[in-house]
């Protein structure tokens, strides 16, 4: 397998783990102050794949006017058949041989953008190898969990962490 192909989660967290409000807002992390483009186009030219959750599919398909992932292989995940578009490839069969799949062809990092449901199946199958959270200064109280409760338990160990201004990147590798 190569050995760069890791399968990468970058996500933007609350300061208590929600990715967005329950009724699906992310106004909260727009408001907040960063710098540059916070790390994201850096971290984007490392990765050729992109894995994300339905929910999180529909989100896009709700709020941007163009498909910000055109350049890239998207695969959304999902129980129901559904047709696949120019930019994305609907993806409903057992996910660790779909990404041991993926990991065994040459090619760039992974990334899954979440959501958390989408994740939690991941964490599950032990599938992800790296994990980068940018947490925004914001407590929601109540919202869209970036983390589901199991029974599961992942020991990391920190590769670093940067700020940009008033966010703070954390990043996890997995131990093996
Ligand atoms: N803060 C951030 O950086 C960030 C990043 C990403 C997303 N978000 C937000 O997160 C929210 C969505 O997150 P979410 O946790 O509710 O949903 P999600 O993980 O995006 O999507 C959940 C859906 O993915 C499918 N799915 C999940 N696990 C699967 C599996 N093992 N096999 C096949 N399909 C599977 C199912 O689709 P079906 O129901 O169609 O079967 C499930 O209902 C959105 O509001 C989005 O804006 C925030």
């Amino acid at each position: 397998m190569d050995q760069n192909r890791n399968v990468v989660l970058f996500i933007a967290s609350s300061l208590d783990g929600y990715i967005a409000t329950k009724d699906e807002s992310l106004e909260w992390l727009f408001k907040v102050e960063g710098e540059g483009d916070n790390g994201f186009s850096e971290f984007y030219d490392t990765v050729d794949t992109v894995l994300m959750g339905k929910k999180t599919y529909d989100w896009i398909m709700r709020h941007m006017d163009e498909f910000p992932y055109k350049n890239k292989e998207c695969f959304v995940f999902t129980r129901s058949m559904i047709k696949d578009t120019e930019n994305a490839k609907f993806v409903s069969v057992e996910i660790t041989n779909f990404v041991n799949k993926l990991k065994s062809q040459h090619g760039k990092k992974i990334w899954i953008v979440g959501g958390g449901r989408l994740l939690n199946s991941f964490i599950q199958e032990n599938l992800v190898d790296e994990f980068i959270i940018t947490v925004a200064p914001t407590i929601l109280g109540e919202g869209i969990p970036l983390f589901i409760e199991g029974d599961y338990q992942l020991d990391l160990s920190l590769k670093g962490t940067r700020n940009f201004n008033q966010f703070v990147e954390l990043h996890y590798e997995r131990k093996h």
